[in-house]
Order: C-alpha cells, then structure tokens, then sequence
C-alpha cells in the first residue's frame, strides 16, 4: 500500500480526532454487553475447577448434582460429542478435563440450571476423588531430568533461538559487561468485564454465541471441534466487551456456552466471577530473563546473550509465541551486531499464561531497559544519549538479520523525549527539591514491537464495503473492537477515500455469519493489517465509481471529496456521491467490494533465528518521573511523557487515549499488580488483593505522537496498542534507580520489595 504523499496534509477525515463510532451507545448505557442480554427460558451455566494443581481424576460422582431441582443438565468430558482437545496452535487442551488435572483452574464439569444459585450448589455438590501429583512450580524443575511429564511429550513446549554474529568475538571487544537474571512476576488482565457470554439455538437450529472475545473466527473453530458440528452451525458474534488486552485471545466460556446449549437446546449464560476469573483464566507470563550484554567505551553495543524462561503453566494458548517475540525482542530497539538468544516455553502446574497486550516484549523490555542504564551508568554516558547512539535506524538490522530502509521511528521517539526534557525545565527542578526521605528521579523507557504476528503465522485482514442505493454505507469485518476504538478508524478510512461523511458509513463487526473473517484483535495488528483491508475495498469501490463518473461528466481528473465529484481542473463539472450511488446502481454495477489483505511474514531460520521476521516494527520511547518515599518503599509516578510513533495517527486522540491507558496499565504491572501463586495455588482472589491503579495513582501523562510512515500501513499507520505500554514499566523502574540507586530485579517493585532493597542497600537516600 503506497502512502499517497502529496495527499497527506489533505486529508478530510484521517488525522481528525472524530468521535468514536461506539461512544454514545457506551455512555447512554445502550451498548449490549453479554451480560445485559438475555432469553426467554435461559439457564445459567456454572463451572466446577480443579482447585488443586495437579492429580489424577479417579472418579467424578455427579449424581447429587444431577437430583437436584432445577438443574436441566451436568456434564463432565464422557458427554463431549467431539473431539475433547483444542487450542489455537497446540491443541493441548481439554474443555473438560478427563482423568487428569494440570493446573488449579482446569475445568472438570458444567452445569446448566434454571437460576444462577442452583447452578452454583450443583458445582459444590460434585464429587471428585483426585490423587494428587507432585507439583511443578517453575521451569528449571520442569526441565530436570527424571521431573515428572505434565504433557507426555514433556515439559518443553518449544526452544527457540536467535544467533547472529559471533557474541565471543563480540564480547572480546568489550570494555564494559552488564550481567543480570530479571524475574518478571504473573500479572492478571484485570479488564472491568470479567469473560462472559450467552448462547441459543436459532431458528434454523444454529447454534449462536454472543461473547467478550477477540477473534469470533477463531472461536468458532474450537467451539465446532468440540462440539462435533460443522464450522457454518455456528454462529459466534461479538458482544459489547469491557475489555480484552490478550485474556479473551484464547477460548474464554465460549465452548462450554456451546457444551451446554447443544446439550439442553435452551439459552445458556456463563459469566465468570472475579475469583474464577483469576483462577483459571490466562495471565501474563511470569519469565525469568538472564542476559548480558557489552559495550565499547566509546559506547558502542557490541554483544548481547540471553536466555529466556518462560512459565507456561499447564497448556500452550498463544504462550510459545510470547515466549518466541519475547527472545527476539530482548536485544531492544538498538543495534548489536552480535546477538544469542535461547528461550524456552515451559509447561508448569502454575496458571496459565498466554497472550497480553505486551505479548513477551512488555517483559523483554524490562530487561533491555535496565541494562542500557547499567551500562550508560558505567560508560558514564547519559541514559538518553546512550540509547540515540545505539539506536536502530534505516540500514541497521535487527536482531534477527532483517534490515528496513524505511520507517524505523526509535530515534525520532528518544529525540522528541530529549527536546522535552531540555524544555522542561520543571523536570530537573523537580528533581533537586527532593528531601532525605523522598527521592525524585526521571527514568526512560524504550522499545520496537514487531507489528502483526510475524514469524510466518498467517495474518490476514478482510473486509467488506457495500455502497446503498442512497449513497450511504454499510461496511463489514469479522475484526473485533474490544474497545480501542478499530470501528471509528475503519470508518474513518473509508469516509476519507470516498470523500463521504464519517457518519454516512454503518459499521458491522465480529459476526462470523456476516462479516468476513479478518482475524484476531491482537498483535497491534487491526490498523495496520485489516485497516488495509478496509483501504482497498474502499479504493475498489471507488473504481467503479470513477469510471462511470468520467462517463457522466467528461472528465478524467476527478476528486472525491465533500460529498462530491468533481473535475480539479474544472471544478463546476460535479456530482453528488449520492447521484453517482443512484447512477451506478442503475447500471446494474457490483455494489460491494471484498477485500483481503495478507501481512504473513517467512519464518525465521529454525537454528539461527535468522530471517524477515515481521513486516514492520513500531517504536515508543517514554520518561517517567518518579517519587521513592525511602522509609516505605513506596512509590508516586508524578509524570509520564511519552513519544509514540504512530506513523500515521488516523485518529490522534485514539492514539492519545491508547498511551494513557497503556501507560496506567504500565505503572499497576511495574509496581502493584501481582498474581500470587504458591505450589500452584491462587493466593490473589479478588481485585481488593489485586492492586490496579485507581484514580488516585495516575500521573500527570503527556501523550507526544511523533509520526514515521511506514508505507505498508494505511496512510503510513502502525499499531499503537501494545506500544502504549512496553516502554512505561521499565521507564519507572529506571526512575527508582534515578532516585534512591537501587535496581529491581524482581518485579514488582512493591513496597515490601522496595523497602527490603533501600534497607539492603543501607543507605536510603543517595
Ligand atoms: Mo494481544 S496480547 O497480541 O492478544
């Protein structure tokens, strides 16, 4: 896709903060989330949960439950009629478990009854007679020899690697080495709508699901599996979602809604609680990341090696690609000619971690981050300038081999986060006002994300565009809008080619009997892949039009825009969109256009890591300005600015919104956020022992959008979502080394953590 320049500070529609498309629906309380849909004669499905992390089933006794009043059904694995094993890569998952449970959260049986209390007693009343199984509660037991297999083709679920270079001939030129094992912890989504839905058979006895999902083509496939049913009996829409950041990626309810729906040919809801939410639904990995890296003293990157660890918990989900994006990401945003990377994807009896927004680059930059300023720190070079020297930039490749000529926005994010810094003089201000007690310090964050989902995993894009006898029209995708905000950047795209009103386009989504299937909202990918979808089906449609209206008018130098057609060079030759609608529908001419676009990358080489393994990079780079109360431990982020690079911001405010949420998201898994598990069990059970930030904890945040096209996406457009984040949490992290001279290793940086390491250290404030 060829960014139009000439067009570029033209445009009528793209660059515009319009409203979103979903905005008043949402604050007059009209949009249908599962919840707030219901059926005549439904029931309400409950799931009964190991609890335990690991044993054997040897007998499952539902009979009380099946006696009780007001329970239309029970089902445990005998009752599936298709295949009992899913998953989007690895099919390593059972919906309900068979005779062996691997993780505390592991379905065991349904029950569907007539309230939501029944349902709940049902569950209680089970029976289960385990024998219980060692647990395995990190991966270096995992891969010892003679640990006990969770899965029969062992414990290592996938071993990736990068090499490039020699890192021995690098490291020999080294004068300085930074060597350090970061252990990042489990963090839980935490989105506001906990994972939910409802399900019916229609009319034509198709089974339909309306659910808080990413990908309802994705669902529809492993629901069908299960079920045994074909692919077209299912029908899988998205409902209004609160909330999805990777956790409702995997099969959330989706195929126990169908379970139970084809079992009692009623309406079914399942909506888990907070508690079960937490306990078996997908987490961010925990990862334990050594690595080392070496610099020249004229502050040249030379080497880096690393291995990666990453706790899978039970099942696969999306967890070997994180762990994979993880291992290529950990070099950074930066150029190092010599690189080995070794990460390993481990299953464990702990919770299951699969994707979330960050998807292994949140945690790799945890520790990329703190080595640029260890080493900055000894190379005595400012932690800025440290990282403008050793930036990417077009021509430099990246850790695995591949090399852009275009695009490559790191060092225009750390120029905007310099020039705001020298501005800013409050910035330094602030820092010498500091007391005994409360130490400031200023930290920077920064961080490339390969767009889309790379290493040659099919991503693709789809849409469709249907122009109304009247002019008006209705665009369709199977894209999913989980809230950040895709549908107003679709329509946007497409009242800008056609030069018609934003408000003249109805936007259809995530219906898989409706839509076409666009794949799933993750991997930063919807603007940048599916937004080119949208792109060509607009500019298609357009053809048709143009041809008819050169016809009409006489002339071939025609511009769509205002709700017009008209000549540029004799701009009183014109029509309206509207009549052209009329005229082409009267020709008899195809209305709709369909378009798919394909961003699947080659994988990279299997030894050697090597090869292109993303279309695109997105780059952010952020500062943080912290205050450590020395005698707690405690931590206030003042201010973050941060310096996005949006390529093409089609939406500046979206985009705005993006990096604020993305940055409080930052702040609550750097400093709050943790998900206890202790030999496999949950000891974190409800949001009041899950510290997100409220409020009261959200600093001052300067959203800097800095715009480096790259002329694959739309306009120039990269994905912003997952970018919004990564930076944050590191670049808080290094602001608590800034002020109080201490490195946290282990995340989080809580108070008991922070308060243990300035008391360790001895000397509090620096
Ligand atoms: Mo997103 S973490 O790639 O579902």
């Amino acid at each position: 896709m060829s960014t139009d320049r000439e067009n570029l500070e033209h445009f009528s529609c793209i660059g515009h903060s319009v409203s979103r498309v979903d905005a008043l629906d949402k604050v007059l309380g009209r949009a249908l989330y599962s919840e707030d849909i219901s059926f005549p004669n439904m029931l309400y499905g409950r799931v009964l949960r190991a609890g335990i992390p690991h044993a054997i089933i040897e007998e499952i006794d539902t009979s009380a439950a099946k006696a009780m009043k007001g329970v239309a059904c029970v089902l445990t694995a005998k009752d599936i009629p298709g295949i009992n094993r899913y998953g989007i890569a690895f099919q390593d998952q059972y919906a309900l478990a068979v005779d062996r449970v691997r993780y505390v959260g592991e379905p065991v049986a349904l029950v569907a009854s007539e309230t939501d209390e029944i349902a709940m007693e049902a569950v209680e009343s089970i029976r289960v007679k385990y024998q219980e199984l060692p647990v395995i509660t990190n991966p270096h037991q995992a891969l010892a020899e003679g640990a006990p297999l969770i899965h029969e083709k062992g414990n290592l679920l996938l071993h990736s690697k990068v090499r490039k270079g020699d890192v021995d001939s690098g490291f020999s030129r080294a004068d300085v080495t930074v060597e350090n094992t970061y252990r990042t912890h489990t963090v839980d989504h935490a989105y506001m709508e906990t994972e939910s839905g409802i399900g019916r058979i229609d009319e034509h006895g198709n089974i339909v699901i309306w659910s808080a999902n990413q990908c309802p083509f994705r669902d529809r496939r492993q629901v069908a599996g299960v079920l045994g049913i074909r692919e077209n009996k299912i029908r899988v829409i998205r409902a209004t979602t609160g909330g999805a950041f990777g956790g409702k990626d995997d099969i959330t309810v989706e195929i126990h809604i169908g379970l139970l729906v084809q079992a009692t040919g009623r309406p079914v809801r399942l909506v888990l609680d907070r508690q079960e939410s937490f306990l078996s639904q997908t987490k961010r990995h925990a990862i334990e990341i050594w690595t080392r890296w070496g610099a020249t003293k004229d502050g040249k990157l030379c080497s880096m090696e690393g291995k990666v660890y990453g706790d899978k918990g039970p099942y696969a989900g999306l967890g070997a690609f994180v762990i994979k994006k993880c291992g290529i990401h950990l070099s950074g945003p930066y150029y190092i000619p010599n690189i080995k990377v070794d990460s390993y994807s481990v299953y464990t009896n702990n919770l299951f971690g699969s994707a979330m927004r960050g998807f292994g680059v949140a945690q790799a930059a945890i520790a990329h981050e703190s080595q640029m300023d260890e080493l900055a720190e000894r190379l005595a070079i400012d932690p800025l300038e440290f990282r403008l020297m050793n930036a990417l930039d077009q021509g430099l490749s990246t850790p695995t081999g591949q090399v852009f000529y275009e695009g490559v926005g790191i060092k225009a994010t750390l120029e905007k986060i310099k020039e705001v810094r020298l501005k800013d003089s409050s910035l330094r201000d602030n820092l010498e006002k500091g007391t005994k007690t409360k130490r400031k310090g200023i930290g920077i964050g920064s961080m490339f994300y390969g767009l889309g989902y790379g290493f040659s995993r099919q991503d693709i894009g789809a849409a469709t565009i249907e122009i109304c006898e009247d002019g008006s029209v209705i665009l369709r995708s199977g894209e999913v809008d989980y809230g950040q905000g895709s549908d107003t950047i679709f329509c946007q795209i497409v009242a800008e080619e056609l030069g018609i009103r934003y408000d003249d386009i109805q936007i259809v989504t995530a219906d898989t009997f409706t839509t076409p299937n666009a794949g799933p909202t993750s991997a930063s990918r919807v603007t940048y892949v599916t937004g080119n979808a949208v792109l060509q089906a607009s500019r298609a449609i357009k053809e048709t039009f143009r041809s008819v209206a050169e016809n009409l008018l006489g002339e071939k130098d025609l511009v769509f825009v205002d709700q017009e057609i008209h000549s540029e060079l004799h701009p009183d030759k014109k029509m309206s969109f509207k009549k052209l609608a009329w005229e082409c529908h009267n020709r008899g001419l195809q209305m709709v256009q369909t378009a798919w676009y394909d961003n699947t990358t080659n994988d990279v080489d299997t030894e050697t890591g090597q090869g292109d393994a993303y279309s695109a990079f997105a780059y952010a780079s952020q500062l943080a300005e912290v205050e450590v109360d020395t005698e707690t431990g405690r931590v206030d982020v003042l201010r973050i600015v941060s310096a996005t690079d949006a390529g093409k911001a089609i939406n500046p405010s979206n985009v705005e919104g993006q990096i604020e949420g993305g940055a409080v998201m930052g702040i609550g898994y750097g400093l709050t956020e943790e998900i206890k598990v202790q030999q496999g069990s949950l000891k974190t059970r409800s949001l009041g022992e899950y510290m997100i930030p409220t409020s009261m904890d959200i600093p001052r945040i300067d959203p800097h959008i800095v715009e480096v096209p790259v002329s694959r996406g739309p306009y120039g457009a990269k994905g912003v979502g997952e970018p919004a984040l990564i930076p944050t949490t590191p670049a808080v992290l290094n602001a608590i080394a800034d002020a109080v001279g201490v490195r946290v290793t282990e995340l989080p940086a809580n108070l008991e953590n922070l308060h243990r390491l300035i008391r360790e250290k001895g000397e509090g404030p620096k």
